[in-house]
């Protein structure tokens, strides 16, 4: 199995469901730990509406305490011209864009219709290339929408497409709310790489059923080498509900160790980050690994 890269979402898509708002000094204590695990790819923030994420109102500030270390990305979401420009102010080396294949998730996660979501992107994915960054860009609700039930393929498909020519260089499918299965991975996989290579491609597959592991395991049988994880297993979308954690960054490199993938990530330390995390929000964090680790 060639490479795999991890890309660690837990300090955006963890915090921003998290009722608990930690200080940004602890987010900065975090990400310390989650690097010396060897972590490089870290979406630490987003550049949303404070109002709409108040986890993450401290964005700016945040990026500012993060340490420069050699070969880590840190990497941000950004939803429109305001987002960027803020990002565009901070160290950010690398934003996402973020849109929904159903209708009703979009217009309830961005207040947009998705016709009106495209420009606004645009506009995004041209300044930012024009300030030499690079944009990846997620859809959501690929394999089930909270609101809309199933999400034909066609729309993922088509919107990949719109984001290609955009010019963002890689496209992160969302499991939002857990929905999807092994089969139903593979399936809608198969189909859309007849369409979008599979090397511009990502997975980002919630927990919510106890499936996100193993969809993990088909995305990469099927050829996908881009995962996004999150320490401990924390994540959800503020506007998806009933949406849990992402898969847990632990679990997947205990798996791909075990396929003999050198993931450059060390486990004890990773969960020395998570356990840190946990005592700070003040809870138990899912991950299987880590839960293991705590009774042992
Ligand atoms: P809106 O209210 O429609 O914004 O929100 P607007 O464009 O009408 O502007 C209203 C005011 O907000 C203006 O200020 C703007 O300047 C300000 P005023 O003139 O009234 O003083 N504003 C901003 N301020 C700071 N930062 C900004 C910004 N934009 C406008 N970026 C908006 C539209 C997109 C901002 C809002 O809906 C929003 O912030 N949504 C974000 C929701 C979110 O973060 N969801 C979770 C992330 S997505 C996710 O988790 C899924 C993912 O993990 C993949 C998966 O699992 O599927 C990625
Ligand atoms: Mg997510």
């Amino acid at each position: 199995m060639p490479e795999v890269t991890i890309v660690e979402v837990g300090l955006r898509d963890g915090l921003q469901n998290e009722e608990n708002i930690l200080p940004t000094a602890v987010k900065k204590q975090l990400t310390e730990k989650l690097i010396a695990a060897g972590v490089t790819q870290l979406e630490v923030t987003s550049f949303v509406h404070p109002r709409w994420v108040p986890q993450l109102a401290d964005a700016a500030e945040l990026v500012s305490m993060l340490p420069k270390a050699p070969g880590v990305r840190y990497r941000a979401l950004v939803p429109n011209r305001k987002g960027l420009e803020r990002a565009l102010d901070t160290r950010v080396e690398e934003f996402a864009i973020f849109l929904s294949a159903s209708e009703t998730h979009n217009q309830k996660n961005i207040n947009k219709s998705l016709r009106d979501t495209y420009p606004v992107l645009e506009e995004v994915v041209q300044m930012a290339l024009a300030h030499g960054k690079q944009v990846r860009g997620y859809v959501s609700t690929v394999f089930g929408c909270p609101y809309e039930g199933d999400v034909p393929l066609r729309k993922t498909a088509e919107i990949c497409r719109r984001l290609l020519e955009m010019g963002v260089y890689e496209i992160s499918l969302g499991d939002t709310i857990g929905v999807a299965t092994p089969h139903h991975v593979k399936e809608k996989l198969k189909a859309l790489t007849k369409e979008i290579p599979v090397g511009k491609l990502a997975g980002h597959f919630h927990d919510t059923r106890g499936t996100a592991l193993v969809n993990a395991y088909v995305a990469l049988e099927e050829g996908v080498r881009v995962l996004d994880t999150s320490f401990g297993g924390i994540g959800g979308c503020p506007y998806a509900p009933g949406a849990a954690g992402n898969a847990a960054t632990e679990d997947l490199v205990y798996m791909l160790e075990g396929m003999g993938v050198n993931t450059g990530i060390d486990l004890d330390k990773l969960c020395e980050a998570s356990r840190f995390a946990g005592a700070s929000l003040g809870k138990t964090l899912p991950s299987k690994v880590l839960a293991g680790r705590l009774a042992a």
